[in-house]
């Protein structure tokens, strides 16, 4: 195939009343698509919180998950609170499903709704996919029914002994980070643009490096050792993998209410590699991504917005180079 269009757009909703964030009935994914026609969701006319979400690449994943919990919050604690704008990135701690009882820095999904990739997988099984695990045991159902009597497979759960997951999972772990263009990247353009990034402030939130923790930390409460191949490693995601509100909230909670109009910081490696951009895949070229920043990034965009055009230009290239 040399084209087509393959971009999936997820549909969340639900409602907002009297300061109250509540979940569409049976859950604020919609099941836009399903096997028989009479278990398809539709949004109920009531349900005024809406959004696409697009499907965030997972290359280079295991790095991310081998972050120690205190280096993501010391980056959002470094965070400058000044008078231009203060920018200030929540940290969020949410459950690892495998190791019931523990917590870590989430960092996954665009509300930072989990910390380890197993947890991730089996959130993605069971929700976006309708396979349940033992770690998630229990079927969605359909804005609110029962889907018993047109599940195929009712023995729960479908993939009886998370097989499946630990085998995807450690695939994620062992894909690598996106490379950069390296052509364009060396690029007298792209090297001023990247100097650009930072002076402006589009580096406090997309943060350029991070180091993974060492080789052997035992993270995940004890279900996940840092391997030599993504311990100790500099990693560049530009991300601080923190939530924000740039403006661009959807308004859906998953599991934190006061992250309701925020979003985690998108990393901006492999960005090169998209054409839709946002949470909501509605912009579509990364100029109008960046000019999209609001809120907290308010004053860093009125900065980029105010270059000399041959300056946002380097910018762009720089940006295209990741
Ligand atoms: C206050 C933190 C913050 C600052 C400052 C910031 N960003 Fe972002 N950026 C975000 C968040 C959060 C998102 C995701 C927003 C969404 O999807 O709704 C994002 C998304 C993006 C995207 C879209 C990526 C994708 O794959 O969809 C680009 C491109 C981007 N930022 C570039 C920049 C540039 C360039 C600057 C500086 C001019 C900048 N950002 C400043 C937080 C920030």
């Amino acid at each position: 195939m040399v084209g087509g269009n393959s971009q999936v757009l997820e549909v969340r909703a639900g409602r907002f009343s009297r300061g109250v964030f509540t979940d569409h009935p049976g859950g604020s994914l919609i099941h836009s698509r399903a096997i028989d026609a009479a278990i398809q969701e539709r949004i109920a006319d009531d349900q005024f919180v809406r959004t696409f979400r697009a499907s965030p690449s997972l290359l280079g994943l295991g790095f991310v998950e081998a972050i120690a919990d205190q280096t993501l919050i010391n980056i959002a604690n470094l965070q400058p609170l000044q008078s231009g704008g203060a920018i200030r990135g929540q940290a969020i701690s949410v459950d690892i499903v495998e190791s019931p009882g523990v917590q870590r820095v989430g960092r996954f999904g665009w509300k930072n709704q989990q910390a380890s990739l197993l947890s991730f997988s089996g959130d993605a099984y069971v929700n976006e996919m309708g396979i349940t695990t033992p770690l998630f045991p229990v079927e969605n159902t359909s804005n609110g029914n029962s889907i018993v009597a047109y599940d195929p497979l009712p023995i729960e759960p479908d993939d009886g002994d998370n097989g499946d997951l630990e085998l995807f999972t450690d695939f994620m772990r062992a894909t690598k980070a996106p490379p950069r263009d390296a052509a364009l990247a060396a690029t007298p353009d792209a090297q001023a643009g990247a100097v650009i990034f930072n002076q402006i402030g589009c580096a406090i939130c997309h943060t350029p490096s991070i180091t993974t923790a060492p080789a052997g930390t035992v993270l995940n409460g004890g279900a996940f050792t840092v391997s030599a191949a993504l311990g100790d490693k500099i990693i560049h995601p530009y991300s601080d993998f923190a939530m924000h509100e740039v403006g661009t909230g959807d308004g859906i909670v998953q599991g934190f209410p006061s992250a309701r109009n925020k979003v985690r910081t998108s990393p901006l490696w492999g960005l090169r590699t998209r054409g839709r951009f946002m949470h909501d895949g509605a912009t579509l070229t990364i100029n109008e991504a960046v000019l999209r920043h609001g809120g907290e990034a308010s004053f860093v965009t009125f900065l980029y917005r105010f270059l000399p055009s041959h300056d946002r230009g380097k910018v762009l290239t720089f940006l295209k180079s990741l």
